[in-house]
């Protein structure tokens, strides 16, 4: 084989690093029960609908669905997405609006606009793995700032951005996850969204706002998104993958429209557009509002299971110290903590010889530390399968602990 190393560009250099391993996701081997990837519940997925609307968008509109199509996304895409923003608070023009190959390339084509190599950008101290490949991948360096109950600690954030600034380093962004953050679960408080859109003005830096788990909320009441607080400094990254189903590769940023239409020009280079097809599926879905029923569907569903997940924690993890969880109002995930010495990576060998997968908490982390962490996504996997998993996954942790206790 010849070796092409000496060609390579920086950029792909950079992909050898560490940070581009693929977390251990086991869940399409047999046997594995997998809390691993953040996957939604392909049984709840609307086949039938889907299988109906498609025959029915190839014979009444095959040029818009199987022609190329403009990069910004199809007029009727973004128009029914105007009317969905529009439930949740926010109102925007659907030139504010540009349909993405999934929430992934949104994060791609800002990274693109922003980041210089060596530009810093905040981050929440564990956040989307994606995230942090992505801005790694365009020599950002990340500064992620710890977090309490109510989300990101915005005193320590604005700390660190005034060390920065002492330093003259260029500054480019905030990148949040406001609802049930991945991987935490954490719901970001009124307060400190508005004292977030406070320090980006004053320190006149966009704020990227990543929700695609806003819509799946079990309890409580919800919160403003950014966007809706400051349509002027914030760009929100929106995807169908978790509310609807990862394989149509379809999502949607908003945001002011000076900006859209940079990131327009920047997506004609790389796909020219998103699917048309999935374009046209997804438009007719969301004007039937069959989107908002399936949502309702989903929400049961993963309450559910999320509750079950609870419950066995309990059962098997209270009162064991230095161990803890919170309960997540919404989303995919729990985050579990452990005492301090020990390693979810290390213990990762052990869980997955009994069958249980889970991501260790370093994944999330730009400085790839928080090993006393593991992300549990409850939305995959079968009642029967939470309880065996988690039965099962408490019987290592106990035993772990106990084996570095003595
Ligand atoms: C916060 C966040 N953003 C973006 C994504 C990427 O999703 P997609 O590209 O499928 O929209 C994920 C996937 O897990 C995520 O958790």
């Amino acid at each position: 084989m010849t070796n092409f190393d000496h060609l390579f560009s920086s950029y792909a250099i950079r992909l050898n690093s560490p940070t581009f391993n693929r977390p251990v996701d086991l869940s399409n081997k047999l046997k594995i029960i997998s809390f691993a990837g953040g996957l939604p519940d392909p049984s709840v997925f609307p086949v039938n609908e889907i299988a109906e609307i498609s025959q029915l968008v190839l014979q009444t509109n095959k040029t818009k669905s199987l022609q190329y199509s403009q990069s910004e996304g199809a007029l009727s895409l973004r128009e029914n997405l105007q009317v969905f923003m529009k439930e949740d608070g926010v109102s925007i023009n659907a030139d504010q609006l540009m349909i993405t190959t999934s929430s992934k390339q949104g994060l791609d084509i800002l990274s693109r606009l922003f980041i210089n190599p060596n530009d810093i950008v905040f981050t929440e101290k564990t956040t989307y793995t994606g995230a942090i490949q992505v801005f790694k991948s365009y020599a950002a360096e990340i500064c992620g700032v710890p977090m309490d109950g109510d989300g990101i600690d915005t005193e320590q954030l604005e700390r660190m951005i005034k060390k920065y600034v002492q330093q003259r380093r260029s500054i480019k962004f905030i990148y949040i996850i406001p609802d049930f953050q991945n991987p935490t679960g954490i719901t970001l408080s009124l307060e400190r969204r508005k004292r977030i859109i406070q320090i980006a003005e004053r320190y006149n830096l966009i704020l990227i706002e990543d929700s695609p788990y806003r819509q799946l909320r079990y309890e409580g009441v919800s919160q403003p998104s950014l966007i809706e607080l400051d349509s002027d400094r914030v760009i929100s990254i929106n995807s169908f993958s978790k509310i609807l189903a990862p394989g149509f590769r379809i999502g949607w940023i908003a945001g002011p429209k000076h900006l859209i239409k940079k990131a327009i020009l920047a997506k004609r280079l790389i796909d020219i557009c998103a699917p048309p097809l999935n374009q046209c599926i997804l438009s007719e879905f969301l004007k039937r509002g069959s989107l908002q029923s399936h949502l309702k569907k989903l929400i049961s569903g993963y309450k559910i299971k999320r509750d079950l997940m609870l419950e066995c924690l309990a059962k098997d993890l209270r009162c064991i110290e230095g161990v803890n969880w919170a309960r997540p109002h919404g989303g995919m995930y729990i985050w579990l903590v452990l005492p301090n010495f020990i390693s979810c990576k290390h213990m990762l060998q052990e869980a997955t010889q009994q069958g249980i997968s889970y991501i260790p908490g370093n994944k999330f982390d730009p400085k790839e530390t928080s090993f006393n962490a593991m992300r549990l996504c409850f939305s995959m996997q079968q009642t029967d399968q939470i309880v065996e998993g988690i039965t099962i996954l408490s019987k290592i942790i106990k035993s772990n602990i106990v084996r570095n206790v003595i």
